[in-house]
């Protein structure tokens, strides 16, 4: 029996190139894993009209997790891939816990002069499957002088308390224990008054964890000029789209940038990715950093319980990272090799 059996769906542009890395880290750690591949994206898309068929979404279903590479592609349009494959996934999968870490690691550098290595650490949980996500608008009177079109935020009392509630489970396992919730109740205030009261509902669930409130606009601005003052930040799903990119940039790159979308009760697989997209701009050419997808794998195996292998993965990419010289041209098969040796040891 394989320890593990896990899908591949590496994508378009670099998902192809950075998940290759991220096996070879994983067979080096986990020896035995199963890992079947997954023609899904753009190629398939243009080949066959297809872009996620019932019968491969039920396969997928019977997997202990999914390691996914990036999809969209500029032959394609926007959106196709996007909501037909990624989105659909992760509603499918009811993976709401969207984990996004963000570590300053020694070795990398912050665009921002004053913070040191170290002292950024925090995780944005993103909602993963209700928002401005969900579908929910219309267009009228298209392409005329009278279109209309409206794009709908879908926000349940149940969806939003779950995710608040892992927030909050993850704080408390955490050093400083604090939840910050970013929203924008002064204008959205729907959603945003729904938010603020589950917040408040679960906060006293959890007495020994503090919070705080922002508004997203100045969170923004707190994540480029305070990042070290968060903890655990809770959100909804647009939100931590953007500030997660914004995380992501500065702790030294979006090739850095690892998540989880992952269904706490494992009632379906989970889903690690980069942060990142499919990167037209340098697919092909073998430059692509890595490191976020093989930091992804890395919060896959400590999901499927192999705290160890994980350990391992993460201090391999950690030595990989301190070695750089900041600035200098990287290929990306010659960084999954070195990771996979390391964490092989
Ligand atoms: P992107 O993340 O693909 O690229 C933004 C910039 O970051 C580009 O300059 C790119 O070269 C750089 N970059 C990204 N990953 C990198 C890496 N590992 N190493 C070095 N540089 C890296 O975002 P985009 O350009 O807005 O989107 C491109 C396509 O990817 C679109 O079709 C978009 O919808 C899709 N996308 C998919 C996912 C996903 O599948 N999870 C995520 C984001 C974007
Ligand atoms: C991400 C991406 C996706 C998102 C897109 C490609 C649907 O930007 O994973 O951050 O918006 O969630
Ligand atoms: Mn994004």
């Amino acid at each position: 029996m394989s320890v593990a059996r896990i899908a591949v769906v590496a994508g378009d542009g670099i998902g192809s190139e950075v998940t290759a890395q991220a096996r070879k880290v994983i067979d080096a750690v986990l020896p035995g894993v199963e890992a079947t591949e997954y023609d899904l994206g753009a190629a398939r898309y243009n080949r066959t009209g297809e872009v996620l068929p019932d019968s491969v979404l039920a396969e997928l279903a019977g997997h202990d997790a999914i390691l996914l590479g990036a999809v969209g592609d500029p032959s394609v349009p926007p959106g196709v891939l996007e909501r037909g494959l990624l989105l659909k996934l992760r509603f499918a999968f009811d993976q709401y816990v969207n984990l996004r870490p963000s570590r300053l690691w020694p070795g990398t550098t912050s665009p921002l002069a004053a913070v040191k290595p170290g002292e950024i650490d925090f995780v944005v949980v993103r909602e993963g499957t209700e928002g401005l996500y969900a579908g929910a608008g219309g267009t009228l009177h298209r392409d005329t002088p009278a279109e209309v079109a409206t794009e709908e935020s879908l926000n349940t009392r149940h969806g939003v308390e779950r995710v608040i509630r892992d927030a909050f489970a993850r704080a408390q396992r955490r050093e400083r224990r604090k939840v910050t919730l970013v929203h924008k109740t002064n204008v959205l205030t729907h959603a945003g008054s729904l938010w603020a009261r589950a917040f408040d509902a679960v906060k006293a669930e959890f007495p020994d964890v503090s919070t705080e409130y922002q508004h997203v606009d100045a969170a923004a601005m707190f994540m480029v000029t305070q990042p070290q003052r968060y903890d655990v930040v809770v959100t909804d799903n647009l939100f931590g789209d953007i500030l997660t990119d914004i995380a992501a940039a500065v702790t030294g790159g979006i090739g850095m940038a690892a998540s989880g979308c992952i269904n706490p009760e494992r009632a379906y697989p989970s889903m690690f990715e980069p942060v990142h997209g499919s990167a037209p701009d340098i697919a092909g050419k073998g430059i692509a950093d890595p490191a976020a997808a093989v930091l992804s794998a890395a919060l896959l195996l400590d999901h499927l319980g192999h705290a160890e292998a994980a350990q391992r993965v993460t201090e391999a990419v950690a030595a990989e990272l301190a070695a750089r010289t900041p600035g200098a041209p990287l290929r990306t098969a010659e960084v999954g090799d070195r990771l996979a040796a390391h964490a092989a040891r």
